[in-house]
């Protein structure tokens, strides 16, 4: 048989081949295990012809590759004309969620203060969410209207606070700790709720610590986020796990104090709660209450960002919609 002959025929058809069917077809008739070619193959007896005909097949599997790339190129620019010349697409830059940005500012603020961060987890016993921050059986917070049960056992914890129990469990006093993260409550959405929402936990366990203390480290931290002007209040308040118990308010960012819709017309805006933990908590986790003091406050990381950047609805945090989104 002659190789070059058939090499030419071959080469002929397969750059005239319309379609990936057709090529298939001449892969089969000249490359397929009957085409003349193989059978040739087959016999071959001295290495002069093998070579040949060795060479006519590589030039043939040459042919039917490039004439593939080509249909696929075609078949790729009917799909989506592709015109060279078009300026290119600048790639979007994703950047850190507020919540985020604003959780690492303030663990920053507290270890500058020399405390240690501390992650509770969201799924925590009854125990600790509750029973161990000293809160009454038949407390309103416990109610299933209020708190997603996970089992009888186990809640979404609806506060940072249970942190507090598993770092003192974890270590002796002194306790300096700082623990942020998310919180669950059957809320309905308002301006200033959302069932999900993140907290910020700081308790500090030594001796002799004071209600001054807990003031004095509060105006520490506002200032430190909110800058200097920002007014801070204390009012007395109840919470089961600490006695005196405090909430700490600050001064409308929307109105400046005179009264709207944001802050429910009182000028000022709740950040959370706080006090002075109280010893049937320390007892609870094996501290002794004549040996140590402490204080606490849990407040909510959403209304400081709020308070930061001055958007009116903390709903937006969470529809991540990129117009907004993006601004910071
Ligand atoms: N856990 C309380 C809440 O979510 C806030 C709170 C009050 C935290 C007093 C504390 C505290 O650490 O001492 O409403």
């Amino acid at each position: 048989m002659d190789a070059t002959a058939l090499e030419g025929e071959a080469r002929a058809a397969i750059a005239a081949a319309a379609d990936v069917d057709a090529l298939e077809e001449l892969r089969v008739r000249y490359l397929g295990r009957k085409s003349p070619l193989k059978l040739a193959l087959r016999e071959v007896r001295d290495r002069e012809t093998g070579m040949a005909l060795n060479a006519a097949r590589a030039a043939i599997e040459d042919a039917l590759a490039t004439r593939e790339h080509e249909l696929a190129a075609a078949a790729q620019a009917e799909l989506e004309p592709f015109d060279v010349t078009l300026p290119g697409e600048r790639s979007q830059r994703g950047r850190l969620h507020l919540i985020t940005q604003t959780r690492r500012e303030i663990e920053d603020v507290f270890l500058g203060l020399g405390y240690r961060v501390f992650d509770g987890p969201e799924v925590d016993t009854v125990h600790n969410n509750f029973t161990a921050l000293n809160t009454p059986e038949a407390h309103p917070s416990r109610d299933p209207q209020d708190t997603f049960y996970v089992d009888e056992n186990t809640v979404l914890r609806t506060h940072t606070s249970p942190g507090q129990i598993r770092s003192m469990l974890e270590q002796e006093p002194p306790v300096y700790v700082v623990s942020l993260g998310r919180a669950y409550r059957r809320d309905t959405p308002d301006p200033t709720h959302t069932p999900t929402f993140h907290q910020v936990e700081c308790l500090a366990v030594d001796r002799g610590i004071r209600l001054s203390d807990l003031r004095g480290t509060v105006e520490y931290f506002f200032r430190a986020l909110f800058g200097q002007e920002r007014e801070v209040r204390m009012r007395t308040s109840f919470f089961p796990f600490t006695e005196p118990s405090v909430e700490f308010d600050v001064t409308c960012f929307l109105c400046g104090g005179g009264g709207c819709s944001v802050c429910k017309h009182s000028g000022w805006i709740e950040m959370g709660g706080a006090g002075m933990v109280d010893p049937a908590v320390f007892e609870g986790v094996g501290y002794d209450p004549e040996l140590w003091t402490g204080f606490a406050f849990g407040f909510g990381i959403e209304r400081i960002a709020m308070l930061r950047h001055g958007f009116p609805d903390l709903r937006l945090l969470w529809e991540n919609d990129l117009r907004f989104a993006r601004q910071f």
